[in-house]
């Protein structure tokens, strides 16, 4: 779009407002036009209180802010914008209506007008079907809100056109976006890939794996992620997650692995809605107390720790047992545990420490022979990781434990244990989510690079998926995903062939 053509925004609400923000900003005449009497004068005054911040932040001049606003024309009728070269419809989230709106926009615009949608989860190839010119329409998915987040999908249906997903895409990167190119699939990129940190969250809570505190503290803490499932669930709303998870679950003919959680559709009965209703997974009545993630009691640190075989990312851990003042040894391998392994010296034995691959500690006792056995979860980065997750074997006595946790809490490391339930909670999620993207790369939907980046830029995640499966090897990655698909013997589990392909190639995942 050159700088100075007209750009019209349908739909003056959250999103409208924010794009048509965005491309005032950036030279553009805007037409904000909405059926709602004084949307879109609200929306323009909106537009003004937001720069008013931004100029008291030193990031903007009043002179660009009044030239931004004063590009802004809000008593605009849809014959208006028919000067328009680019037209993005935010109206409500409703097919039959934003199929009527193109159409009513496509009489009255120019030959190489582009129609953009904002949908976040109508098909783009359903809203051109039917259209006299299918080619022209795209989507443009920003997300909320608009001027601050750097995502920008650019949604190719099956009769887009190659140029005006190009035309969008150098726009976005224009307007200073990130734009990443997808394919008309549900969900597009990230409300598909970001599943399972919602589902598998749910599933380890309606396991009782720990309480929604505790897994929140051990996904922020260990994971790196800013936000645990349910945090994040109470600031989206119960109900706007349920009806994205239900949409995409439903898309996807009832595929068992989007499938909605009971226990959220419970409390979205209930009126418990998040943050906006007062209750969610958290209370949030004045003076309610968040609830304190679960927490080992400190434990004496044990005299020596000796680690077996290499114990790849999380050898970072031994470092600082070992900077915490405990003796280290190292050996070059016990063959019980071919994934390395840290043995703790405390009473009658002490206790083995070991990275969970996807079985439960129990599950492992049986094939390893060893009873005092604890397992850790996975860290983002266990240099800095300042809690873990552990989960304790059924047979494991009460000292060895104690030794155990004692030996992480060497390491500065607040110690969350969570039931003896497969994957523990970072690696489940980590790896649940490293397979979505790569299910999606294996069917078109985006390149590997578009995906990580649309996870970082998106929803803020530490690491892309692919390359943190990449990290942990994705070889790893298969074989967690095996060992759930046994434990719960669940189609849900399924392993990627991409997944299955790169961890027979050793080959990497990411782009
Ligand atoms: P909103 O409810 O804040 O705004 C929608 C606006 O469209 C309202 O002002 C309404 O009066 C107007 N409108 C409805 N039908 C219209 C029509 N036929 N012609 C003209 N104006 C009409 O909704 P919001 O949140 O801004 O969402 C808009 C679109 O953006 C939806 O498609 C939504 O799925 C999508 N989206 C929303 C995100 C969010 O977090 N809110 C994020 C990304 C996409």
């Amino acid at each position: 779009m050159p700088p100075g053509s007209t750009v019209a925004v349908i739909g003056a609400g959250a999103m409208g407002a924010g794009i048509a923000q965005i491309a005032a900003l950036h030279g553009h005449r805007v037409q904000l036009h909405d059926t709602r009497p004084g949307a879109g004068e609200a929306a323009r005054k909106g537009i003004a209180d937001a720069l008013a911040r931004q100029i008291a932040k030193g990031r903007l001049t009043q002179a660009d802010a009044d030239a931004a606003v004063g590009r802004i024309a809000t008593a605009v009728t849809l014959p208006d914008v028919g000067d328009a070269q680019l037209v993005i419809e935010a109206i409500v989230e409703d097919r039959d209506a934003k199929r009527e709106l193109f159409s009513r926009v496509e009489n009255v615009a120019g030959p190489e007008c582009i129609l953009a949608s904002n949908t976040s989860s109508i098909s783009i190839t359903s809203l051109a079907a039917g259209m006299k010119h299918p080619g022209r329409v795209a989507g443009m998915h920003f997300f909320n809100p608009a001027p601050v987040m750097p995502l920008v999908e650019i949604v190719s249906g099956l009769a887009t056109s190659p140029e005006v997903a190009e035309t969008l895409y150098a726009t976005a990167l224009a307007w200073g976006k990130t734009p990443v190119r997808t394919a008309s699939t549900p969900g597009f990129i990230v409300n598909r890939c970001a599943r399972p940190f919602y589902a598998e969250g749910l599933r380890l809570l309606a396991e009782r794996a720990g309480d929604a505190a505790t897994l929140d503290a051990v996904i922020r803490e260990a994971g790196g992620f800013r936000m645990g499932p349910f945090e994040l669930i109470d600031l989206i709303g119960l109900d706007v997650n349920l009806a994205v998870t239900t949409s995409v679950w439903e898309a996807y003919f009832h595929d068992p692995r989007y499938a909605p959680s009971v226990l959220q559709q419970e409390r979205v009965a209930a009126g418990f809605l998040g943050r906006k209703s007062g209750r969610g997974f958290y209370d949030y009545a004045p003076g309610a107390v968040k609830p304190l993630p679960r927490t080992e009691a400190a434990q004496p640190a044990p005299a020596r720790v000796t680690a077996h075989g290499d114990l790849g990312n999380a050898a970072r851990l031994l470092d600082r047992i070992a900077a915490g003042g405990v003796n280290l040894e190292r050996t070059r391998g016990d063959s019980r545990f071919p994934g390395g392994a840290i043995h703790v010296a405390g009473g009658a034995g002490g206790a083995w420490l070991a990275l969970t691959d996807g079985r439960t500690a129990t599950a492992r006792v049986v094939d390893t022979g060893v009873r005092d056995l604890v397992l850790f979860d996975l860290a983002l980065d266990y240099a800095a990781a300042s809690r873990l997750a552990v989960a304790r074997a059924d047979t494991c006595s009460d000292a060895a434990y104690a030794s155990a946790v004692g030996a992480l809490q060497a390491a500065g490391v607040a110690v969350s244990r969570l039931d003896d339930v497969a994957g523990l909670a970072v690696l489940r999620i980590v790896a649940m989510l490293a397979n979505e993207a790569a299910d999606a790369v294996v069917q078109g939907v985006a390149l590997p690079g578009a995906i990580d980046v649309a996870m970082e830029k998106g929803v803020n995640y530490p690491r892309g998926p692919l390359a943190w499966a990449d990290a942990i090897g994705a070889a790893s990655v298969r074989d967690v995903l095996g060992n759930l698909a046994a434990h719960y013997g669940e189609d849900r589990y399924r392993t990627s062939p991409l997944v299955a392909r790169r961890a027979a190639t050793g080959g990497k995942l990411g782009g």
